[in-house]
């Protein structure tokens, strides 16, 4: 029973007591049944057609709804927002109507789950947009990587880059799909601020080099990002509101020649607003979490809300960090892909079950809604 953690360091050993992982953490007006959080992940299964969640995606996200909180798979607000095939949107009835199924899955299996909105901006391609018009971003500059589309994978599309007024549409979609995510019956939304998606697009230098209100200054390249949660806490109250940041990742061709500088003034706004948590990416998404140096502790002194860790992070890793306060709550991504019953293993500390990558993306039930709980059955 007794479920210690050793840390060394300087010659001695410090045990830290694992129950914290298991503690209830207050959300805002949330109670959260542990700290382990159920990270934002990209699964490829929606309905083929309408990109509504379906059956088989309500039965995933129960099987995982042990979670002190479940972040949705990031979610498109609009047709525009979409860069990869098959990911679910939070903008047409259909979508709504199988979100609900979600949520209600959730729920009863005594889980919470906010919905994790999206905007691909340049990370996509042609033949996913509107019109097969060009995808848009802050500039006109083609990101150097892949998307997948219903044939395979090909380089995504050079963008377009959105006019003023077109920058007030896509606050207005977000607006449009935080309000469809309360019909749907999630207890929460994430703004999808990281990872090279539209909002860090803006954020980051190497990539927006715009000369308007929207580019240059520090002040300039955080306004996108805080109309859209401004708009965003018009509908939904600020303790259901987090956000998410990968302030060093070089994923999605992303990059920024001072993110200390854009990161501290972002983290200094959204606590003036109140937001219930940041959700940090520390390091290189889903890479090494020491890629480049950044003082994630001086990010999280600047914020008043939660601050939610993530990348790479194992029980013990976890732990420590709760327990050495230097972080709230964590989120675990690919371990919850093949352990739907994470909680109750890291509880036990049991053994994980390997996860398979080629079946992260698309696809069906395989990989996705048969992995074995420890009782020996998909749960
Ligand atoms: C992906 O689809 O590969 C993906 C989506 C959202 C992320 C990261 C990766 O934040």
């Amino acid at each position: 029973m007794a479920d210690n953690a050793c840390l060394y360091g300087q010659g001695s050993m410090m045990t830290l007591d694992a129950n914290i992982l298991f503690s209830s953490f207050r959300l805002g007006d949330l109670e959260l049944k542990n700290r382990i959080v159920m990270a934002p992940l990209t699964r490829n299964r929606a309905t083929k057609g309408s990109d509504a969640p379906n059956d088989l995606n309500a039965e995933y996200y129960r099987q995982r709804a042990s979670a002190g909180l479940i972040i949705s798979e990031a979610s498109q607000i609009s047709q525009q927002g979409q860069g990869y095939a098959w990911t679910p949107g939070i903008y047409s009835e259909a979508q709504i109507a199988g979100w609900q199924k979600v949520t209600k899955a959730v729920h009863e299996g005594g889980g919470k789950i906010f919905i994790q909105l999206w905007h691909v901006g340049r990370i996509s391609h042609v033949s996913l947009q509107p019109n097969g018009a060009a995808p848009v971003s802050s500039s006109p500059i083609r990101a150097k990587t892949q998307t997948f589309i219903e044939t395979g994978f090909v380089d995504v599309s050079e963008p377009h880059a959105l006019t003023i007024d077109e920058i007030a549409g896509v606050v207005r979609d977000y607006a449009a799909a935080a309000e469809n995510a309360k019909r749907a019956g999630f207890d929460g939304v994430e703004i999808h601020a990281a990872n090279g998606y539209l909002i860090d697009q803006f954020l980051k230098d190497g990539v927006n080099k715009r000369t308007d209100i929207y580019g240059g200054s520090i002040e300039n390249r955080v306004r996108f990002a805080l109309e859209v949660t401004d708009a965003i806490l018009r509908i939904w109250d600020r303790s259901r509101v987090g956000i998410r940041i990968s302030p060093v990742s070089p994923f999605n061709d992303a990059s920024d020649r001072d993110p200390a500088k854009i990161f501290f003034h972002l983290a200094e706004a959204l606590s003036a607003r109140g937001l219930a948590y940041m959700h940090v990416i520390e390091g290189a998404t889903g890479g090494a979490r020491d890629h480049a140096p950044f003082d994630y502790q001086a990010l999280r002194k600047i914020f008043s809300g939660a601050y939610m860790a993530n990348n790479g992070y194992t029980r013990e890793l976890a732990i420590a960090a709760l327990a050495e306060k230097r972080a709230d709550l964590v989120a675990f991504g690919k371990s919850f892909i093949s352990n739907p019953d994470l909680v109750e293993r890291l509880r036990r500390d049991a053994p994980l079950n390997p996860f398979d990558q080629t079946t992260f993306y698309g696809g069906d039930a395989k990989g996705y809604t048969d992995y074995p709980s420890l009782a020996g059955a998909a749960l």
